[in-house]
């Protein structure tokens, strides 16, 4: 019988999917094997089902001779080396689709948390420090008649994009293949949002001189991945005062912090919660768990991101 290593408790019982065709390996834990676990599981797999925390690159494939399909639980698909999976004939799939609304409306909680300070306000009550309702606490950013930029226009920009007109905003984007160019976005916008993946080509693609390209006072939003940003620049763009404040799902080095950003008031942190709720994570895990089970059949996978023959 095929084995599928699944390399982290699920939000389901992936017997649920799978019935009784598939002998899992499961790592149940919510945090990931160390890489020598991962590399000593894989070693006897069929399937891997990963995460975005697990690098799948040349010396994982090396380890496991039997491999046929990485079913990986996120839509970016940056944690694997495609490449070097399809040259091994090792299917890679991925879970578009399921993480979009949730996603699009996590965009939006930090959007509104950092235009309304509502991390300040939060505690700025909890210390006891509310003594009276007054015209100048914590104002903020008004967002109908303002300006939103949409960095990368695919799945879950547009649903962001969606949501912008009930809240009557200008939407402006930029993407690799049309929209405004991105510096003309990026001089317009009051709130930037990020929503491209990564790619050689987009890490570090908010950099100093383009964070200096913001209109200043404009707020920077990113629910796509960490890198994306140079966040030693983020935070050096908000010491100055240049930016007016930024509301981040996804860290550089996550699950680090840079320094700089942690102790801010005008930075509202989230721990990568961009797909939480239990409907995306269902279909997520129903996804990636599916598409596993279909290679390891011997069926084309439903959500392929490369062509194995
Ligand atoms: C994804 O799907 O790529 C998210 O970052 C994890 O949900």
């Amino acid at each position: 019988m095929p084995r599928l290593f699944i390399a982290r408790k699920l939000s389901l019982d992936p017997r649920r999917v799978l019935g009784a065709e598939v002998d899992i390996d499961l790592w149940d834990s919510e945090m990931p094997p160390p890489r020598d676990e991962l590399l000593s599981r894989v070693a006897r797999a069929d399937g891997l089902l990963a995460l975005l925390t697990e690098r799948v690159d040349q010396e994982l494939l090396d380890a496991a001779p039997s491999l046929r399909v990485v079913a990986n639980h996120a839509v970016g698909v940056d944690n694997v080396d495609v490449r070097a999976c399809t040259a091994r004939g090792v299917w890679v799939t991925n879970t578009p689709d399921a993480v979009t609304e949730s996603t699009a409306d996590l965009t939006w909680a930090l959007i509104l948390a950092v235009a309304r300070r509502v991390g300040e306000g939060e505690r700025l009550v909890r210390a006891g420090r509310f003594k009276a309702w007054a015209p100048t606490l914590l104002l903020g950013l008004e967002l109908r008649g303002a300006t939103l930029g949409i960095v990368g226009l695919g799945r879950i920009g547009e649903a962001v994009a969606r949501r912008a007109r009930g809240f009557g905003m200008h939407v402006v984007h930029s993407t690799q293949r049309g929209g405004v160019p991105l510096d003309e976005l990026l001089a317009q916008s009051d709130v930037v949002t990020l929503h491209c993946p990564l790619t050689p080509a987009t890490r570090h693609l908010i950099d100093a001189r383009r964070l200096a390209q913001m209109k200043p006072g404009a707020l920077l939003i990113n629910t796509s991945r960490g890198p994306v940003v140079d966040e030693a620049a983020l935070a050096a763009a908000l010491e100055s005062g240049h930016l007016g404040g930024a509301g981040l799902d996804v860290y550089e080095n996550e699950p680090a912090v840079h320094p700089g950003l942690i102790g801010r008031e005008d930075v509202v942190l989230l721990p990568h919660l961009g797909s939480g709720t239990h409907t995306t994570r269902a279909l997520m895990a129903t996804m990636a768990l599916t598409d596993a089970a279909r290679v390891l059949r011997g069926e084309r996978p439903l959500h392929p991101v490369n062509e194995v023959r």
